[in-house]
């Protein structure tokens, strides 16, 4: 059977389609990136407006190219939730009319589900159970993947996710948008020693981050470094005082992250870790977690950038699992902004 993945969380547009024989056919993502990128942040109405645009013309041009019609497709997956109200809105529509048009069954994914099995679809992928570490711009927990559909929060952010710590502190020292990748490359020429920034949450005996604190820390630094602009009203520190920031704010947030993940297990004493996520790109990151793994003798996943990050793929995966055991919705659809990932029935 060939399932239609649809992701509209935030802000990608992503369709998939998934054959329950033969695996992932193909997929495609849009991101808005340049669209949200002048606001410095996403915002809300641009994204559902974008996915309305977008959507219908994806879903033809995927089929069209894998030489399928939509009479092909036997089932529909997609986002109901966690996301922006209005941008689930829309998938859960266009979901729903075409089940409803084409009479077959239509499932609404949870996102962070999605995310969990998502290594399934890469190669190596781990064996059920394992540890995954789930770091982007809208979350960062650390999870329990004990069976399909069976899942428990370990730990999460109590403010800030880990990619918006890294786009608000690389605003502060006046980046682009998203700051992520540019922060971490200025980081390169910086000394992380120079500056000692907080460790949020290190030494407590939990699985949670906080990493607002830490954002503070580096406008507080670039406000006691800054020089006065003339006529702006703002304060600039050198090119080198920010490199340094970078290097010092990059290996703070690293340290937390590695700590947390070699915690988390240790407490389950499972054997595997998956790292997911726009921040699961960091170079950094990936050298800290592969030396704390071969320290402690865990393996590691890092699923391929296009898997990590939001993508329709993951959701038509998990939509093909659950139609397979007849998990499937009913009308009328709603979006479900705030979900709880416990709340799942197991997939079996
Ligand atoms: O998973 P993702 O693509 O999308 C969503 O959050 O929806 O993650 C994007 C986040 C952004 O906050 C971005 O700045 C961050 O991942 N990011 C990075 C790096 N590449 C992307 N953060 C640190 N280092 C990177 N190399
Ligand atoms: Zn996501």
């Amino acid at each position: 059977m060939i399932i239609l993945g649809i992701e509209s969380s935030c802000d990608e547009t992503g369709v998939a389609l998934y054959d329950t024989d033969a695996g992932l056919l193909g997929h495609t993502v849009h991101s808005q990136v340049a669209l949200h990128a002048e606001y410095g942040g996403v915002v809300p109405e641009l994204a559902s407006r974008d996915h309305i645009r977008r959507l219908l013309p994806m879903i033809s041009a995927l089929l069209a190219k894998h030489g399928y019609s939509v009479r092909d497709i036997g089932g529909i997956a997609y986002t109901q939730g966690p996301g922006l109200a209005g941008a689930l809105l829309v998938g859960g529509s266009v979901a729903s009319a075409l089940g409803y048009a084409l009479s077959i069954p239509v499932v609404g994914i949870h996102h962070l589900e999605a995310h969990l099995l998502s290594p399934l679809l890469s190669s190596p992928a781990p064996e059920f159970p394992f540890v995954a570490l789930l770091v982007s711009g809208g979350h960062t927990q650390l999870m329990a993947v004990k069976a399909p559909g069976d899942y428990d929060l370990l730990g999460e952010t109590r403010d800030d996710a880990a990619g918006e710590a890294f786009d608000k502190t690389a605003k502060l020292l006046g980046l682009p948008y998203p700051g992520g990748p540019a922060l971490a490359e200025l980081a390169q020429s910086g000394n992380a020693a120079r500056f000692r920034l907080p460790r949020p949450m290190l030494d407590q005996d939990n699985l949670d981050f906080s990493f607002s604190g830490l954002k503070t820390a580096v406008a507080n630094l670039t406000q006691q470094l800054g020089t006065q602009q003339l006529g702006t009203g703002t304060t600039e520190c050198s090119q080198q005082d920010k490199a340094d920031i970078a290097a010092g704010f990059q290996e703070a947030i690293v340290d937390v992250l590695t700590a947390k993940c070699v915690r988390a297990i240790d407490t389950t004493g499972m054997s595997q870790l998956v790292v997911a996520g726009g921040v699961g790109a960091n170079r950094r990151l990936r050298i800290r977690i592969d030396a704390a793994a071969d320290k402690a003798g865990f393996r590691v996943f890092y699923p391929p950038v296009e898997l990590c990050t939001d993508n329709a793929a993951m959701v038509a995966l998990a939509g093909a699992m659950r139609i397979k055991h007849g998990q499937t919705g009913a009308l009328p659809f709603s979006a479900r902004p705030r979900w709880d990932l416990d709340s799942l029935p197991a997939i079996a």
